[in-house]
C-alpha cells in the first residue's frame, strides 16, 4: 500500500499539494485549507478537500462523456481532462477521498474564466470601463446581472499571495499565439455552457467559473486542476435570484463576510494575516460546501469510497 512519503513532493498551492507518482502521473491532494482575499487562513474547513475532490470527479465524468441529445442541446465534444483515477491502490489511505491521480501536464499560466453574470472583479471592471477584460458590455448592468452572452475573461495566474490580474483576450494571443488562445477561449466557453446547463437543471445558477488547462506530451489541450467547485466557481441558488445585490452563494462568501465585518477586527488592506475563524463560521462554511455537493450531484454526503 502506498504512503504519501513514497512520492516526491513537487509543489503546494493555496489549497492543493502535488506529488509525483511517476513520469506521467501526479497525485493532486486537496487539503482543507481555505483562502480568502489572497490569504490562506489559519483555520481549516473540515471535509472541504473531500468536497472539492468528489465534485471535480463528478464533473470530469460529466464533461468527459458525450452530452446526450436529450440532456443538452449544446453539441460539445467530450472534454479531454487529466483525471486518471480517484480510487486506486496508488492513492495512499491517508489522503483517500481527497486525492486524485492525474496526468502530468505542462500547465498554461492563464486562468481561463467564463462569466455568464456580473460579479466580483467583473463588476469592478464593468463599473470602471463598461467592459470586462476588454469585452464591451451594454449600459445599465448591475451587480449579479445576467450578461447578454457568456464571455471569456482570462486572468494571469499570480504568485502565492498576489492578486490574479484580469487581461484582455488580445494579451493572451500575444502570450500564447492565436491558435492556443482561441482554443482556450472556445473550450472554456463550451465547458461553462455545459456546466451552467447542468447546474440549472439542479436549481443552481453557475455565475462564473475558472478553469486551468495544460498540454500533454502530444501537445493536446487538456483540462486540469479542479473543475466547477465552490472554490473555482460562483454558484447561486436559482430561487431567490435577484440582480442589484450580491447573491447568497455556495462559496466562501460566508468567510469573506465575517472577515470584513467589525467582529473579526481584521483590516483587509493592512499587513496582518486574517484572524482564526470562529467555530460557527467554520461549521456554516462546511455546510455550504457540502450543500453545493449534494445539490449539484443529487447524491448524499459523504460519497461512498
Ligand atoms: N495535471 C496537472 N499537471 C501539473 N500541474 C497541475 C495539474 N493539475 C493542476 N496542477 C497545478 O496544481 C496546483 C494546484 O494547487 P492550488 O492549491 O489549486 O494552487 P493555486 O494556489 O495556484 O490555486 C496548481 O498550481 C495547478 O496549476
Ligand atoms: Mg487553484
Amino acid at each position: 500500500m502506498a504512503t504519501l512519503a513514497d512520492y516526491p513532493h513537487l509543489a503546494s498551492g493555496k489549497v492543493r499539494d502535488l506529488y509525483e507518482v511517476d513520469d506521467e502521473t501526479l497525485l493532486l491532494v486537496a487539503s482543507d485549507r481555505i483562502s480568502a482575499y489572497d490569504h490562506v487562513l489559519s483555520t481549516p474547513i473540515p471535509d472541504k478537500g473531500r468536497v472539492l475532490t468528489a465534485l471535480s470527479v463528478f464533473w470530469f465524468g460529466l464533461l468527459g462523456s458525450r452530452p446526450g441529445v436529450s440532456s443538452s442541446d449544446i453539441p460539445a465534444p467530450p472534454v479531454a481532462h487529466h483525471l486518471v483515477a480517484s480510487r486506486d491502490e496508488r492513492i495512499p489511505d491517508e489522503v483517500r477521498g481527497r486525492a486524485l491521480l492525474v496526468r502530468r501536464l505542462e500547465m498554461i499560466p492563464v486562468e481561463c474564466v467564463a462569466r455568464g453574470y456580473l460579479a466580483g472583479s467583473g463588476t469592478v471592471d464593468y463599473r470602471r470601463d463598461g467592459a470586462v477584460c476588454g469585452v464591451p458590455l451594454p449600459d445599465g448592468l448591475t451587480e449579479a446581472s445576467m450578461l447578454p452572452a457568456p464571455i471569456f475573461t482570462p486572468a494571469t495566474k499570480a504568485e502565492l499571495g498576489e492578486h490574479d490580474e484580469n487581461v484582455t483576450f488580445a494579451a493572451v494571443v500575444d502570450q500564447l499565439g492565436a491558435d492556443l488562445a482561441g482554443a482556450l477561449r472556445d473550450t472554456t466557453l463550451s465547458i461553462y455552457a455545459r456546466g451552467a446547463a447542468y447546474a440549472a437543471s439542479r436549481g443552481i445558477i453557475l455565475a462564473d467559473t475558472k478553469l486551468e488547462f495544460g498540454l500533454d506530451r502530444s501537445g493536446t489541450l487538456v483540462l486540469g486542476d479542479e473543475v466547477l467547485t465552490p472554490d473555482s466557481s460562483r454558484f447561486w441558488p436559482a430561487d431567490g435570484y435577484a440582480p442589484g445585490r450580491p447573491q447568497p452563494s455556495f462559496d466562501k462568501q460566508f468567510v469573506r463576510d465575517w472577515l470584513t465585518s467589525p467582529e473579526s477586527g481584521w483590516d483587509r488592506h493592512g499587513d496582518a494575516p486574517p484572524p482564526p475563524l470562529p467555530e460557527r463560521v467554520v461549521a456554516a462554511t462546511r455546510e455550504r460546501y457540502i450543500e453545493a455537493y449534494t445539490r449539484l450531484t443529487g447524491q448524499a454526503w459523504p460519497p461512498a469510497l
